[in-house]
């Protein structure tokens, strides 16, 4: 095809054709592609020769026929999904993953929910392939870790479903007894999200009654054989199924098929994935205990005729499992209450009676239960969309896995509901495929042979009618007053619906017929198959009586399970409830109305034998099967109908991008749109037709290929998508920013301009505040002045703070304002009390000693003598003289005293004033006078009158001792050149600090008794010291400017 080649879709196809073996291609995969599609024997062949190579599947245009293999295949792995996964289902060989990846695919494209009708008889596969369906899906859908448990928990949901709800059959080993209607929900991204459940009529009295071969529900074998030892301990149950007479009744306690171990342990994990806490499993085993121990209660019979029991200790499980009183439950299984005229009655039952209430409580316990769970699954399952909790956006596929058609020896109410539900598929198939077909053609105007089917409607009519009806004609027989019996209901039947073509009586029957029908039975030709059905039971059956004491005892009961199935509100009901078959007339109306409102697809199911062996093709079975599938008839409406239809509406919005000329919009008429877009995706005369409203297109390749051009076409249109979006997207939010940045910037200046505005405010405030404050600052404080007066103090504080004095001779000191002068004050005495006091606290002992010495002198010779400032900055020594320096013999005649100052001076003699150099060493208690090394005098302080010094810069000095003194030869005139030093050192050993005299012009001194000698002193240019001619000794110093 033209658009196939464009899009080297070619080359995919052929690619994954050779993917394929030729194994698979073993007779047609279609049997559209059959030489010889109206015969039915070309037909079976294609079937065998399949079948005999394990190829299973094969289609009839889009409806999946199935073969069961009854062996596993390898043809269900992770490999397998992928093949078929996202692949259009005419390129890869049949499997039942190409159909659900169609249904899935159609879904997701066409947003509209689906749904997969599985139908065959017993056995035939159906339950297998809805699993592989599930499975597909949670193997293949998108995953998170949320969806991870919604997928887990569907598929946890079978096994659990099953145990409960299947059982060995003559027909199948795990038969379907419940039908089974699920929904699985998918998102927006098409991940499951959630699922729904609906369960149709349970076969309830299996639970009481199997026939020969069969076996009650799986739970029963799974619980005794795997149970733990404990837990059947608790439940007062043994291991051995023959104890149980609810498990003997079929004689086929064990299955080659079935390990009741084994599922015992997938139930117990599938349980708790579910969500089942340990409490409910505990609640829930101790029902299906509890029916077990019901079995096994036994009556005897009094000599009345009342029943009692004769089987105390099952009395004593049931009463402790059930959670109810023991007596109470003896009394209402032996007993039924009636109500007459407002007063309640106790009647007693007859063992017969008994033992038929008691099995009515086994059932409803079991069925009531059966409900439960699967509501406890469907809350587990249920889809809570966090994002969106109030849109109900979940696409839905449903799966509709439903008890096969069956047909056994003995056939009861329960096969009657069965088949009757496979009547009303069967219904809904012809109605959807071929019927409705054909109707389309015709009001299209599309030129069509018709095909001549079977309808079953005059069989489903038969059963349901409104009052003409079997189930309506059961029903009143069920209400009437008087004594109906399934005898009088058979009658009626007869009465009734005699005349039916598809309803015989061993009555109405020819003696053929009549041979191989009993008294008690009806015959209805089904589609499917003939079946009769023994009447015995349909009354009891229909009106599925519990009596009222047994319902009230198990309102009462402590199993929270219970209680919620047997609801009180139930005990004052009034009406009447719906009879069985009507409530399941009903709700298989209301699953047809489910499944018409989605797009179905369909899979067929055939059961190739009835001996559930591998690899054996049991031709008259199956040429059966074929048949009352409608299978051939499903063929040729296929064949010379179209696969696919769509309103031109439809169809044009969805692949008008792939024409110009329809692109973006077609304006003329919808039909002639169409008609372009076909021409120019090439397709051939014969591919299609035009409708009145809907384009017909024949083959599903064309179609696909389409979807093909579609899929490329939508990836170019995706990128220009993206990049004006990008552009569009980058353009906002570059304007979004801009005008951000506008706004921030608006805010910002706005914030500035307010800050200086208030900044300028308060500067004008405080400046209007000063001047006032500067006009009034004379005045006592007041409001017109406290700023300045405040900021005056604030800012003499300041200012100080930062300008204090750092030592004690700077003497600055801010002048403070008027208000403050005593406080500055105190201010200037403290911080000069600290500065001093931390002075204090740094000086050395020595430098201590130094300054004490040099106060001392500042006392003697400040503004007195001319040398003494040149004195100040220089460090009064020691000692002038070391130890080296002194003659030993003096420091020895001087014996222990110790000398405390040395130092070198000049003796001028008393008499020519010649000069002499002469040590002045001085100790504690005297001076003395060294000429090298001998002592020439010794002065002791206490005789030391006093010391004169010139005011000059000279340095001689006197020291005056007494002149009576006989040892001294008077006055002593000695000159150092350290003169401030020297005489500050005498004056404090010798304690005589104010008996220094510093003269003016000259200085007496004595020169021996009585006679006195003169020193004058002159200013003058340089030091001379020389004998005046008038005989004193005459010092020119020079003058110096410091005084
Ligand atoms: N695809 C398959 N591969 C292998 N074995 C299969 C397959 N389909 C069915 N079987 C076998 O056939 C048996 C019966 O199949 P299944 O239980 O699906 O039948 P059914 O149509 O659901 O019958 P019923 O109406 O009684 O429930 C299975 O237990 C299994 O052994
Ligand atoms: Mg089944």
């Amino acid at each position: 095809m033209a658009v196939m080649k464009a899009l080297g879709s070619e080359g995919v196809r052929v690619m994954m054709e050779s993917a394929l073996t030729a194994r698979d291609r073993v007779g047609v995969q279609d049997f559209v592609l059959l030489e010889n599609h109206t015969s039915e024997a070309a037909f079976i062949e294609n079937l065998r020769k399949r079948f005999k190579e394990n190829l299973i599947y094969t289609y009839i245009g889009s409806v999946l026929v199935s073969v069961n293999p009854y062996k596993e295949l390898e043809i269900y792995t992770k490999q397998h999904m992928e093949r078929y996964r996202g692949v259009n289902f005419y390129e890869v060989s049949p499997h039942i993953y190409a159909v659900s990846d169609n249904a899935y695919r159609s879904m997701r494209t066409e947003r509209r929910d689906q749904c997969i009708l599985i139908s065959g008889e017993s056995g035939a596969g159906k339950t297998e392939a809805s699993k592989k369906i599930l499975q597909y899906y949670a193997v293949t859908c998108p995953a998170s870790e949320q969806v991870q448990t919604v997928k887990d928990r569907l598929l946890q949901s079978n096994p659990v479903l099953e145990a409960f709800g299947n059982a060995k059959t003559l027909r199948n080993d795990n038969s379907s007894r419940f039908g089974k209607y699920m929904d699985i929900q998918f998102d927006f991204r098409g991940a499951p999200v959630g699922g729904h459940i609906l369960n149709y009529l349970l076969e309830k009295s299996r639970v009481v009654h199997q026939n020969h071969g069969e076996r009650n529900f799986h739970i029963f074998y799974q619980l005794i054989e795997g149970g733990e030892e404990d837990l059947l301990r608790r439940l007062g149950l043994e291991r051995n199924t023959q104890q149980y007479q609810y498990l003997v009744k079929g004689n086929c306690p064990k299955v080659s098929s079935i390990n009741d171990r084994n599922d015992w342990k997938a139930v117990r994990k599938a349980l708790s994935v579910i969500g089942f806490n340990d409490d409910e499993v505990e609640e829930l085993l101790n029902i299906i205990a509890s029916v077990l121990h019901l079995g096994n209660v036994q009556f005897g019979a009094e000599e009345s005729g009342n029943a009692y029991i004769t089987t105390d200790t099952q009395i004593k499980y049931l009463a402790r499992l059930l959670g109810v009183e023991g007596s109470i439950l003896k009394e209402a299984l032996t007993h039924k209450k009636i109500i007459a005229k407002g007063e309640e009655l106790m009647s007693p039952l007859n063992s017969e009676q008994a033992a038929s209430a008691r099995d009515a409580l086994s059932k409803a316990v079991y069925g009531r239960t059966f409900t439960w769970l699967v509501n406890k699954i469907n809350l587990s399952l249920a889809y809570k969309d966090d994002l969106y909790p109030l849109s109900k956006n979940a696409s839905v596929i449903g799966l509709l896995d439903i008890y096969g058609f069956e047909v056994f020896q003995q056939n009861s109410f329960e096969q009657f509901c069965i088949n009757y539900c496979n009547e009303k598929l069967q219904q809904l198939f012809i109605e959807l495929t071929l019927k409705s077909e054909q109707e389309e053609y015709e009001s299209e105007g599309i030129t069509w042979e018709p095909v001549q089917f079977f309808n079953n409607k005059i069989i489903c009519d038969l059963v349901e009618e409104k009052f003409k009806g079997i189930i309506s004609i059961l029903d009143e027989e069920c209400l009437r007053p008087g004594d109906a019996s399934d005898l009088t209901f058979l009658e009626k039947l007869e009465n009734t619906v005699g005349g039916h073509a598809h309803f015989v009586t061993h009555k109405l029957a020819d003696g053929k017929t009549r041979k191989v029908m009993g008294r008690e039975e009806f015959r209805l030709l089904h589609y499917a198959g003939e079946v009769n059905y023994n009447v015995n039971g349909f009354l009891d059956k229909n009106n599925d009586l519990l009596f009222r004491n047994l319902k009230e005892i198990m309102c009462q009961s402590e199993n929270k399970i219970l209680t919620q199935c047997f609801d009180r509100e139930e005990l004052t009901d009034k009406k009447r409830p719906e009879t069985t078959a009507t409530q399941f007339k009903n709700s298989l109306a209301k699953l047809m109305e489910i499944l018409m409102s989605k797009e179905p697809s369909y899979i067929r199911c055939i059961k190739p034998n009835d001996a559930k062996q591998a690899g054996r093709f049991d031709e008259v079975l199956i040429r059966h099967q074929v048949k009352y599938l409608g299978l051939m008839e499903n063929l040729r409406v296929r064949r010379a109908g179209f696969a696919y239809r769509r309103r031109y509406e439809v169809f044009l919005q969805r692949y008008k991008s792939l024409c110009p000329d329809t692109w973006p919009n077609w304006k003329g008429r919808l039909a002639d749109g169409v008609s372009t877009l076909v021409k120019h995706l090439g397709y051939k005369p014969e591919e299609y037709k035009l409708g009145r409203s809907k384009i017909f297109i024949r083959f599903p390749k064309t179609l696909f290929a389409t979807e093909d051009a579609l899929e490329v076409r939508k990836h170019s249109l995706a990128t220009k998508l993206q990049a004006c979006w990008r552009g569009y997207s980058q353009k906002s939010k570059y304007l979004k920013m801009r005008h951000s940045a506008i706004l921030i910037q608006a805010w910002w200046r706005g914030i500035l301009a307010l800050r200086e505005a208030k900044r300028r405010r308060t500067a004008a405030d405080t400046i209007r505040r000063f001047i006032k404050g500067f006009i009034y600052r004379k005045q006592p404080r007041c409001p017109e002045n406290e700023y300045f007066l405040d900021y005056v103090r604030y800012s003499f504080l300041m200012n100080l703070w930062r300008n204090l004095p750092k030592t004690v001779l700077d003497k600055s000191w801010p002048t403070p304002p008027p208000a403050l002068t005593e406080a500055s004050e105190q201010l200037r005495n403290l911080c000069m009390q600290n500065m001093v006091w931390t002075y204090c606290k740094r000086i050395s002992p020595e430098r201590k000693h130094q300054l004490e010495q040099k106060l001392v002198a500042s006392e003697i010779f400040k503004d007195k003598k001319d040398n003494y400032p040149q004195s100040v900055p220089k460090l009064f020594a020691s000692t002038r003289l070391n130890g080296e320096e002194i003659s030993p013999k003096v420091l020895q005649a001087l014996g222990n005293e110790k000398m405390k100052y040395a130092v070198s001076v000049t003796k001028y003699d008393r008499k020519g004033y010649r000069a002499r150099p002469r040590q002045l060493l001085l100790t504690a208690s005297c001076a003395v006078i060294v000429e090298d090394s001998k002592l020439k005098q010794r002065i002791d302080y206490s005789a030391l009158k006093g010391i004169s010094v010139s005011s000059l810069s000279d340095g001689l000095f006197v020291l005056h001792v007494p002149c009576e003194d006989n040892k001294q030869k008077g006055d002593v005139v000695l000159q150092s050149d350290h003169v401030i030093e020297t005489l500050t050192k005498v004056a404090i050993c010798a304690d005589k600090i104010n008996n220094v005299n510093i003269s003016q012009g000259s200085i007496k001194f004595t020169v021996g008794r009585g006679k006195e000698g003169v020193i004058d002193f002159t200013p003058g240019s340089e030091l001379l010291v020389t004998k005046a001619k008038n005989g004193h000794l005459s010092v020119t110093a020079p003058r110096l400017n410091s005084r």
